[in-house]
């Protein structure tokens, strides 16, 4: 009995020393992709389910982008984006350090790593300049697939409107479970 206690003490000190490691700032990146999350699941699911996908887009188009430039302006000075390997969204073209940590992602993911998991907090130099990053990534899960999926599980609806509002679209031929992208945040450091 004393062992059991002594163990569970132990362990929720290490998990106190855990939590202390993580800088504020991570801390808030963390909180603000619940934020992103908590906003636009809902919201997509929910235009799934009373308009059908072709109308669930529009959320995608539309209110994705709202609720990041919301949150960059409540969050400020972060900015906050979503980004892809495989682009859909005007700004969703990773620049260099998202590019490398998306990458990274994926190999984390071949290596047997929770794709749910993944997350990146970097201060980043270049020159005399330091900026504050953070990346999350984004797992595929099945609901995805009927705008981000193979050929096959894309209603022609779909398609067809994708075509029209994102000719250069490269978000697809996805499958459940691999990294969709990421949410991506910034801000200088000093
Ligand atoms: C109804 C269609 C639809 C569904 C379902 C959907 N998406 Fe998207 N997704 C879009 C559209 C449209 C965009 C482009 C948004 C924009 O213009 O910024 C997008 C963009 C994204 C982006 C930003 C990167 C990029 O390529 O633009 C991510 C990440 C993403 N989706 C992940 C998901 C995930 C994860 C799911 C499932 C939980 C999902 N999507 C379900 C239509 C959809």
């Amino acid at each position: 009995m004393k062992k059991v206690i002594l163990a569970t003490l132990i362990s929720s000190m290490a998990m106190n020393v855990q939590a202390q490691n993580i800088s504020a700032d991570h801390q808030e990146a963390r909180s603000i992709v619940k934020e992103f999350g908590g906003q636009l699941v809902p919201a997509l699911k929910g235009a799934m389910k009373s308009g059908g996908p072709v109308a669930a887009i529009d959320v995608c188009n539309t209110k994705a982008p709202a609720i990041a430039q919301d949150l960059s302006a409540t969050h400020a000075p972060w900015q906050v984006n979503r980004v892809s390997l495989k682009p859909r969204g005007a700004s969703a073209t990773p620049d260099a350090w998202e590019t490398a940590t998306l990458k990274w992602f994926d190999e984390q993911l071949a290596s047997g790593a929770d794709p749910k998991k993944l997350e990146k907090f970097e201060i980043v130099k270049t020159g005399n300049q330091a900026v504050t990053r953070y990346m999350k990534a984004v797992p595929t899960a099945g609901l995805c697939l009927t705008c981000h999926g193979s050929e096959q599980k894309i209603p022609q609806g779909v398609k067809a409107k994708l075509a029209e509002l994102y000719p250069k679209d490269k978000a697809t031929g996805y499958q459940e479970g691999q990294i969709r992208g990421a949410f991506s945040f910034q801000k200088p450091a000093n």
